[in-house]
């Protein structure tokens, strides 16, 4: 396994609409692993292919405690949303900043396990938005694209700012 490089927003790619996954072969095996162990490391709760800059339609999350329950979702589908919740979310692409973002409070969604066997999930809470937060990055979107014009211009600025002090 290896570790990938994330994305750090404002880059571009971060921007790209990513594609269905098509091919359940060894190299998208070999992704979903390397995606986990990144996510893992980093550490963070999810992470879409969309920010290591494979542009596919794959996200691994884990919202367990004991970091012991990898989800993988291939070509997810939000097919019922309910409900409105807000949460401070953060994004590995966006280090160090934390925002309320608005998102449905319950959501049933349908994906492709990392075998391409289809399975359905109803859920609530952390993993409901957090499974939101990643099909945006599918959808080359960004959680800070969905705050104010203001306040995204100050985070760009601070985000510039540290980029420049870690050399
Ligand atoms: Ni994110």
């Amino acid at each position: 396994m290896a570790l990938l490089n994330i994305l750090q927003y404002p880059d571009e790619r971060l921007h790209t609409v990513a594609k269905p996954v098509a091919t359940f072969d060894d190299a998208l095996q070999k992704l979903i692993d390397d995606m986990a162990e990144t996510m893992y490391e980093a550490p963070g709760i999810g992470l879409a292919a969309t920010q290591v800059n494979h542009h596919i339609r794959l996200i691994v999350i884990d919202v367990s405690e004991e970091r012991n329950n990898l989800l993988v979702l291939i070509n997810p589908q939000i097919v019922e949303m309910d409900g409105k919740t807000t949460y401070e979310e953060g994004c590995l692409s966006v280090p160090g900043i934390y925002e309320e973002v608005e998102r449905a409070d319950h959501i049933k969604v349908q994906a492709l396990d990392r075998n391409g066997q289809p399975y359905e999930i109803s859920t609530g809470g952390l993993l409901a938005i957090c499974i939101q937060h990643e099909i945006d990055h599918l959808d080359g979107k960004v959680f800070v694209e969905k705050l104010s014009r203001l306040k995204l211009q100050r985070i760009v600025q601070k985000l510039k700012k540290n980029q420049r002090k870690t050399m």
